[in-house]
């Protein structure tokens, strides 16, 4: 499709919508996680066949604070009629005991799966249609390199499928989709990465409500500070920021008492596009702050914050 360097997104989306006519003609379904691929993708198709489209949008719980009720407020603003799914309690039962991380990303997808399919069956769908974009097919081992981490929205997809699958982004990257977003009006254009499991893939070890709620308010100081510090001028806003809940329990002190709490790590990376990435040079002083803050407002569960100076590679972007 469109190159590079003479990318024009007016004209991307006006052919989008025509072909999107010229193929759809029965009920449609789309899962929207709110991120910008899968939002772009339920803009156009419902510019296209608004009246055909049922979009679903799954609450795992695994979601970072306050983005299930930004989420729908975004998507009712562009007019998108939209079912939520509240999942997060099928979820946590799903992953009772699951810690591997490849086997908690399967669970997580095949429950996505199975509660996708039960909205399609309520709508009699013919056509799926899915925000996938270049990457998540060439890093998901599209026949030619080897499965790096399964990726959510591409990995597990039933074989007896019998929907037909609209792909409009499939060829185009992360940049050319942020400048339709942006073309489309649409607010989460600037937004970070968030990876399709969300704060689960954070959550080193067991996932409990408690303990994903901990990576929940963790993220969202780790994001407080640093757009703080970066709109202040005191450092330059990383590529992507977020924080992680290790499976590791330290000696502390909390007041007078001896803690055995656990630890967060900050993650903070400089990338193109993911496939690399640097790790990013914090002031101390911003740091020192978020770890005050989650060492006292996450409830006496953390006592310990560290920060990951790895590049990627040899580790990747997220811990799982
Ligand atoms: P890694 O951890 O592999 O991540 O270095 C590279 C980028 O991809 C994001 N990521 C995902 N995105 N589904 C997604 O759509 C996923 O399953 C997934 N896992 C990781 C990650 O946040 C980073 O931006």
């Amino acid at each position: 499709m469109a190159g590079l360097e003479m990318f024009d997104a007016p004209e991307f989306i006006e052919e989008s919508i025509q072909q999107m006519k010229a193929t759809i003609d029965d009920v449609a379904i789309i899962a929207c996680s709110g991120g910008v691929d899968s939002t772009v993708a339920a803009v156009i198709a419902n510019k296209a066949v608004g009246n055909l489209l049922h979009c679903v949008y799954v609450d795992t719980g695994f979601m970072r604070k306050n983005e299930t009720e930004e989420i729908e407020a975004m998507l009712a603003e562009q007019g998108i009629n939209l079912i939520t799914v509240k999942a997060a309690d099928r979820y946590f039962e799903a992953l009772k005991g699951v810690t591997e991380p490849e086997h908690k990303r399967k669970v997580i997808g095949e429950l996505f799966i199975r509660i996708f399919e039960d909205e399609q069956k309520k709508c009699g769908a013919k056509y799926l249609v899915q925000g996938t974009i270049a990457p998540d097919w060439i890093e998901s081992g599209g026949g030619v390199r080897d499965t790096i981490k399964s990726h959510h929205n591409v990995g597990g997809l039933p074989e007896d499928m019998t929907l037909e699958v609209v792909e409009p982004l499939r060829e185009l990257y992360k940049d050319e989709v942020r400048e339709i977003a942006r073309e489309l009006n649409i607010v989460v254009a600037e937004r970070q990465p968030f990876p399709g499991p969300g704060l689960a893939v954070r959550t080193l070890g067991e996932l409990t409500p408690e303990r994903v709620e901990v990576v929940r308010e963790a993220c969202a100081i780790v994001e407080e500070e640093f757009e703080a510090g970066a709109a202040a001028g005191e450092m330059e806003l990383p590529w992507q920021y977020f924080a992680a809940l290790l499976p590791v329990r330290s000696v502390g002190v909390h007041g007078d008492v001896r803690a055995y709490g656990e630890t967060v790590v900050v993650r903070a990376v400089r990338s193109m596009d993911g496939m690399s990435a640097r790790y990013s040079e914090i002031p101390h002083s911003i740091l020192q702050k978020i770890s005050t803050r989650i060492t006292n407002t996450v409830k006496g569960a953390v006592n310990r914050v560290v920060y990951d100076i790895t590049h990627k590679p040899p580790g990747t972007i997220e811990w799982e």
